[in-house]
């Protein structure tokens, strides 16, 4: 590839990214993820429930089962929210897990909750942005980042920064929501997802907008193919992907391997 034809792949900030349906440079699109997690963040947790049926819950044991902590395992779970992968990472036996998240009021939310205070010793909680993460080249085990990357501006800066901190045999987990390839299930998702969601987001939350952005950035979201193939121009290897609930969802792993 000649020279001006790699700069031209370099996302400036003026690079369009989709925010949902629209399109905005990657300046706006990260202000505008700001402030729907702002208006969500009291209220994110039971609304995680309601919108799932509780079914996130499931993915979150199915990724946790699939990365297996061990004792002497560090992880970085970025876009960590409430600081529920963490949370089950160090439950079931990890050493200590950072939460990293670019919103402090996501972050506020996940310190209040009560169960958070038994393991005070094996969570960090660091607001900063999976686009520049704050730790050091070759420093963790375990990176997972659940339903973030669709929020995250740039994702291929993020799959990068997420090679760096590995160190060399060091495995990345996703869990994002994905695609749906059954005519029937996608029907019945469609009209849960662009009917029901909003409505909900409108009656619990109080803000319709910010679920309707969840409904159009999940359809925008990379297929799983596409996501394989980014994680391996991150410099990743061993690329494997688990569909999750007929596609709804899924996991997408892999591994630095120097
Ligand atoms: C849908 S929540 C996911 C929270 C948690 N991982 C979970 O599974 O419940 C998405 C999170 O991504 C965070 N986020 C968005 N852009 C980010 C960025 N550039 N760097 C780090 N976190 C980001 C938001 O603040 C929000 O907390």
């Amino acid at each position: 590839m000649s020279k001006s034809a790699e700069n031209k792949k370099v996302p400036t900030a003026k690079y369009q990214v989709d925010f949902g349906y629209s399109k905005v440079s990657i300046t706006q699109k990260q202000n505008l993820v700001n402030d729907v997690f702002n208006s969500v963040a009291p209220s994110y947790d039971i609304m995680n429930d309601l919108m799932s049926l509780g079914v996130h819950r499931l993915w979150k044991e199915t990724l946790l089962d699939w990365m297996a902590p061990r004792p002497n395992q560090v992880l970085a779970d970025l876009a960590g929210g409430t600081g529920d992968i963490a949370l089950r990472f160090v439950q079931r036996g990890g050493q200590f897990a950072y939460i990293i998240d670019i919103n402090q009021q996501m972050l506020a939310s996940g310190q209040k909750r009560k169960v958070m205070g038994n393991y005070k010793n094996k969570l960090n909680w660091l607001c900063g942005d999976a686009q520049a993460i704050p730790l050091a080249d070759n420093s963790v085990d375990r990176v997972t980042i659940a339903f973030g990357l669709r929020n995250v501006p740039d994702r291929t800066k993020a799959l990068k920064q997420i090679t760096r901190i590995l160190k060399p045999g060091g495995r990345f987990c996703c869990l994002e929501f994905s695609h749906v390839r059954n005519q029937l299930l996608s029907a019945i998702y469609d009209k849960w997802s662009f009917d029901v969601l909003p409505r909900l987001g409108h009656l619990i939350a109080g803000d319709s907008q910010s679920y309707q952005y969840l409904v159009e950035s999940i359809r925008q979201f990379p297929s799983q193919a596409e996501l394989s193939l980014m994680m391996a121009d991150a410099g990743m290897s061993q690329i494997k992907v688990k569909t999750l609930s007929g596609g709804i969802a899924a996991i997408h792993s892999g591994w630095k391997i120097d």
